[in-house]
């Protein structure tokens, strides 16, 4: 979407996939979804180093919502979970120097069954612009037919269009066309939003990432031309931080959602983190990869003995490589890849400068085309190399 917003992937914080419809504010205080939650990770992410790092959408997801719209039907939170109003929590977040994102659905319902969109697109967009929102995450459940989920997303980016304000527009609208077995149309996609899901929803497993980064690569001839600044595939929340991954399984989806070009939405408790998940979310060499300024998606080039070796183009002719060990049992597996073989000829013609960024930063000097890099990667794993030209 051509709205100059999200020129880069978007990064930022999302509370679904920790926090859920939590709304039991009784027993739960500390986790439900109510506006202390956004509040006290805004504080944090502006505290401890997240928001300098680009870290800047605080984003609400569903149940934020009371079950009815106000008598001007326009939408109202929860007003026990959210007494100050929305736009109370927008100042708060602003003054933070963060961004507030927002949750809504372009069918009858919430896909947690709170009031939908349909039929009240330009208010919801109209209020969502009043209150200070600065993304909106719009989902796809409860709709009639895909022409109008279709019309909808349509109706509503022009809706968001309207009200003048900075809105990065978040879509669902590729995957429940998917869903409804037909094949998006990427081009209007593209034009309408500035991201977009397309496949399912992500959990705190190795499975749920295998399965997300294996969808991407057998639909990447269809879903890469697409990406670039202005409107990204969005393979859904980083779940680092949080009960699933081991560490092994972190870097790797670290270094996939770089290569990839996806955004790095968070969905952890920033409160509660231990320091590996916070170093490898604020390693500063992979957040540059994903959001290098050429916004070239990268993609899978090789799937091998188990190995499955990525490839992005970066600016001033680099590149990014990700080389993924699926093997599940056993230890640390040797591979070995010649420059030449790996198309960088642009980065090592003369000769380039090769750096392992993941697991963890060393410098493997200058190399030519036909160097042989050799190394070892963990059973579920990455490493993750940077390749660029040689200056002096
Ligand atoms: C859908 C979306 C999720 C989340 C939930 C909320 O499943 O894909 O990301 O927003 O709805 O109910």
């Amino acid at each position: 979407l051509n709205n100059g917003l999200a020129l880069t992937p978007t990064m930022g914080w999302l509370h679904w996939e920790r926090f859920m419809c939590n709304t039991d504010c009784t027993n739960d205080p500390k986790n439900c979804i109510s506006e202390q939650l956004y509040m006290q990770m805004a504080d944090i992410m502006a505290s401890e180093g997240w928001k300098e790092l680009g870290y800047d959408y605080v984003c609400i997801d569903d149940c934020w919502l009371a079950s009815d719209r106000d008598s001007q039907k326009r939408l109202q939170p929860d007003p026990k979970r959210f007494p100050s109003g929305i736009k109370k929590l927008a100042d708060y977040v602003h003054s933070k120097g963060l961004k507030l994102g927002i949750y809504e659905d372009v069918g009858h319902k919430t896909c947690a069954g709170y009031p939908g969109s349909l039929g009240y697109y330009d208010i919801d967009a109209k209020t969502f612009a009043e209150w200070g929102i600065d993304l909106l995450k719009f989902d796809g459940c409860n709709f009639d037919n895909l022409d109008q989920l279709v019309k909808g997303y349509i109706d509503m980016s022009n809706a968001l269009n309207k009200t003048g304000r900075d809105i990065v527009y978040a879509c669902e609208w590729p995957l429940y066309t998917w869903d409804g077995g037909l094949q998006p149309n990427y081009t209007a996609v593209r034009h309408y939003c500035n991201s977009w899901r397309n496949f399912a929803d992500i959990y705190d497993s190795w499975s749920s990432i295998k399965s997300t980064i294996d969808w991407a690569a057998d639909h990447q001839e269809i879903i890469v031309p697409a990406a670039g600044p202005g409107g990204w595939n969005d393979p859904d929340m980083l779940v680092i931080g949080n009960f699933g991954l081991s560490r092994n399984q972190a870097v790797t989806q670290m270094a996939i959602w770089a290569i990839m070009a996806s955004p790095l939405i968070m969905s952890n408790d920033l409160r509660n983190i231990d320091g590996y998940s916070k170093s490898l979310l604020q390693n500063k060499y992979v957040i540059a990869v994903n959001q290098d300024a050429l916004g070239a998606q990268g993609q899978r080039i090789s799937k091998s003995n188990n190995f499955d070796i990525w490839k992005r183009e970066l600016s001033g002719n680099s590149f990014a490589l990700v080389f993924l060990n699926r093997e599940e049992i056993g230890g640390p597996r040797s591979i070995a890849v010649i420059l030449n073989d790996l198309g960088v000829d642009s980065s090592c013609k003369m000769s380039c400068v090769v750096t392992q960024i993941l697991p963890t930063y060393e410098q493997w000097g200058r190399k030519n085309l036909t160097a042989v890099l050799q190394f070892t990667v963990n059973p579920t794993g990455s490493v993750m190399l940077r390749v660029e030209p040689f200056s002096n």
